[in-house]
C-alpha cells in the first residue's frame, strides 16, 4: 500500500521544515440550489427511498443547473475560500483542479477558474483522481510551498458529476451529487497547518470504477453513446470492499507520520460516498460516531469535492477549532486512496 516517507528523521517535521510551513488558511463551498430527493429518484427508476437510506445513508443530492458546469461551481467555492483566508484572487500563485467531470478534455477546468476568478499571475492545472483528487491536491500543493516554489496555492475539488450519470440505472444514480470545496494554502511560519498528506493508487484495479467513453481509447461517436459508454460504471460490492480497506491503512499512514493516536484527533472527515463504509472505517480505527463528520445525507457522493465540502461544513458548523487535530481520509476510482492529517 503506501510506502513510509522517508523523506524527515520525524515525520511531524514535514511541517515545519526549513523555516516553511503549509497552513490551510481559508476554506470555502458551493452546493448548486437544486436538491434532488429520493422520493424523486423512485420516480425515475424501480428504487425506494427506504432503500437508498438503509444501503447508502443518502436522503438527498444537488444537482447543478444546465447553464452551471464545474468551472462554475470550482470558481464559487475558490472565491469563497479565498475570502475566508482574507486573500486576493492577485496573490494566487498556483491553482489545483481536482474534478473527473472537467468543462473540457482541454484547456483545464483550472485555467477556466483562473479566468473566471481573475487570479492573473496564477499557474493553473487539473489533476484526476477520482474521489481522492482533494488530497491528492493538498498534497502536491504543500511540496509546491514547501519547496519554496510557492507561497499561496488554491486547491479545488469540482464536480458535475449529474453529466455522467446514467439515470436509467439504478444502481448508480441514486449514490452520486454535485458541488465545490476549495481550500487556500500558504506558508505561514509558526502557524498551525498541513501536518502530512499522503496518496496510493492501485491501477490493477482500475475497472472496478470507470467511464469507458469520451477518452482516446473510445472517442465519442454515434455507437458509443448507443451502448452508454459515457456514463460512470461501478462494481459496487468490491469497491466496497476496497474502499474500507484503503481508507483505513490510509489513515493509520498519516496518523503514524505524524506520531500521533487516533485518540488524538478530535474530527475524522472521510470521504462521503456511503454512510456503511463510513462506519465501518471509524469501526476499524475505534473512533465514536461523534469525532466522524457525515454530511452525505444532503450531497450524496461528490468525488473530488466530497472532503473538501464536508471540512468547510465541519469548520463553519464549529466541530474543528483552533488547534485542534483533523484526518481527511478519502479513496476513489483508480483505484486511489489518501489520508491528510491538519492541525487546524
Ligand atoms: N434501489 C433498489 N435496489 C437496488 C438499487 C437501488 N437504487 N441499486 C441496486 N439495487 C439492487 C441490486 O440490483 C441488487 O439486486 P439483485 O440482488 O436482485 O441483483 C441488490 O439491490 C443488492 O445490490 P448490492 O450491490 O448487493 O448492494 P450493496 O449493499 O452492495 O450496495 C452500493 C450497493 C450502495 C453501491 C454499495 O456497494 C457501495 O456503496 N459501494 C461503494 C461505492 C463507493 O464507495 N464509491 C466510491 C468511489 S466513487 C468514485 O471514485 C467516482
Amino acid at each position: 500500500m503506501i510506502a513510509p516517507s522517508k523523506k524527515f528523521k520525524n515525520p511531524r517535521a514535514q511541517h515545519n521544515f526549513q523555516g516553511r510551513t503549509c497552513s490551510i488558511i481559508g476554506v470555502g463551498s458551493y452546493l448548486p440550489s437544486r436538491v434532488l430527493t429520493n422520493l424523486e429518484l423512485e420516480k425515475l427508476v424501480d428504487t425506494s427511498d427506504e432503500w437508498i437510506t438503509s444501503r447508502t445513508g443518502i436522503k438527498e443530492r444537488r444537482i447543478a443547473a444546465d447553464d452551471e458546469f464545474t468551472s462554475d461551481l470550482a470558481s464559487k467555492a475558490a472565491l469563497k475560500a479565498l475570502e475566508n483566508a482574507g486573500v486576493s484572487p492577485e496573490q494566487v500563485d498556483l491553482i489545483i483542479n481536482a474534478t473527473i467531470t472537467p468543462d473540457f478534455l482541454f484547456p483545464s477546468t483550472a485555467c477556466l477558474v483562473q479566468r473566471k476568478i481573475n487570479a492573473r499571475k496564477a499557474a493553473a492545472f487539473d489533476i484526476e483522481a477520482a474521489c481522492s483528487g482533494f488530497i491528492f491536491g493538498l498534497e502536491i500543493g504543500q511540496q509546491f510551498i514547501m519547496s519554496r516554489t510557492y507561497d499561496t496555492v488554491l486547491v479545488i475539488g469540482a464536480e458535475k458529476l449529474s453529466t455522467i450519470i446514467d439515470w436509467n440505472d439504478r444502481n448508480t444514480c441514486v449514490l452520486f451529487g454535485d458541488g465545490a470545496g476549495a481550500a487556500v494554502l500558504q506558508n505561514r511560519p509558526q502557524a498551525h497547518g498541513l501536518l502530512t498528506a499522503c496518496m496510493g493508487s492501485d491501477g490493477h484495479k482500475a475497472d472496478l470504477l470507470s467511464m469507458p467513453g469520451g477518452g482516446s481509447r473510445c472517442p465519442a461517436t454515434a455507437d458509443s453513446v448507443s451502448q452508454r459508454l459515457h456514463f460512470l460504471r461501478m462494481d459496487g460490492k468490491e469497491t466496497f470492499k476496497n474502499a474500507v480497506n484503503a481508507m483505513y491503512t490510509a489513515a493509520q499512514e498519516a496518523l503514524r507520520r505524524c506520531e500521533l493516536d487516533i485518540s488524538q484527533i478530535k474530527c475524522v472527515i472521510p470521504h462521503q460516498a456511503n454512510r456503511r463504509i463510513i462506519d465501518a472505517v471509524a469501526e476499524r480505527l475505534g473512533v465514536n460516531n461523534e469525532q466522524v463528520f457525515v454530511n452525505l445525507h444532503k450531497y450524496g457522493n461528490t468525488s473530488a469535492a466530497s472532503v473538501a465540502i464536508a471540512l468547510d461544513e465541519a469548520v463553519q458548523q464549529g466541530c474543528i477549532n483552533r488547534g485542534d487535530l483533523v484526518l481527511l481520509v478519502v479513496f476513489g476510482a483508480g483505484l486511489t486512496w489518501g489520508a491528510a492529517v491538519i492541525e487546524w
